[in-house]
């Protein structure tokens, strides 16, 4: 294959996809082509992972009774995050709309396997945390994907970590990362919802770089 030669137009390109890449809650219904979705998948699965263990398992949700049991699972979880706020907090809380599990066309929870035996434990030995980061890293590319073929990723943390294994019935030793939830955005925009709804701003990079 010919090496290809990434030009400014391309790193200009590739920034809009970056200032462009949304959390979305707000869906529309309309499915999401499977070729589509595969192709994303398909590259998420090109990420970097310690020891190339591939640890990344992504369990599609189709089930009309697992889509309602993680609706009551998030609800659940939302209620008791609500409640360690007060005040202007706990009222500006209870507004944001922090997932789009009823309207996402496609719901993908996804998983680390820890235990793999692919790669035969290179690098994790000292950190066993880094097949976790393998699996987070193919999310991102997943959300970018998606995002440029104008599909909207909205990440679900809200949702109680024990018991997500059990739940979707996949092995007990698989780690949850996160729930995603998939598909067109009712609206496209540079500016995260968090932001435009006042709760935190972006900040600087240079609040963020260190030097020692
Ligand atoms: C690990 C992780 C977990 C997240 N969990 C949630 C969540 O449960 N609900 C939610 O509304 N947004 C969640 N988000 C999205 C963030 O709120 C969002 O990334 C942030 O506000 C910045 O917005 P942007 O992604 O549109 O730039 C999560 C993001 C990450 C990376």
């Amino acid at each position: 294959m010919k090496t290809p030669v990434f030009n400014k137009e391309f790193r200009d390109r590739l920034h809009d996809l970056l200032v462009w890449r949304r959390d979305v809650r707000r869906f529309r219904t309309d499915p999401v082509d499977e070729e589509l979705l595969s192709d994303c998948l398909q590259m998420a699965c090109r990420g970097p992972s310690v020891g190339n263990s591939q640890p990344w398992r992504f369990v599609r949700v189709t089930s009309p009774d697992t889509k309602d049991e993680l609706i009551r699972a998030f609800e659940a979880e939302n209620e008791k995050a609500l409640a360690d706020y007060e005040g202007e907090d706990a009222a500006l809380y209870a507004r944001l709309k922090l997932a789009g599990l009823r309207e996402a066309p496609v719901q993908i929870s996804v998983f680390a396997n820890v235990e793999t035996a692919i790669g035969k434990g290179l690098g994790s030995r000292t950190m066993p945390e880094a097949k976790m980061y393998s699996v987070v890293s193919a999310v991102q590319i997943l959300w970018l994907m998606l995002r440029s073929y104008d599909v909207g990723l909205g990440w679900v943390s809200i949702l109680p970590p024990d018991r997500m294994a059990s739940l979707l019935e996949v092995d007990s030793s698989w780690v949850f990362i996160g729930h995603l939830c998939i598909g067109y955005p009712e609206e496209q925009t540079d500016t995260p919802e968090l932001v435009k709804e006042g709760w935190q701003d972006r900040l600087p990079m240079e609040k963020f770089l260190l030097e020692r």
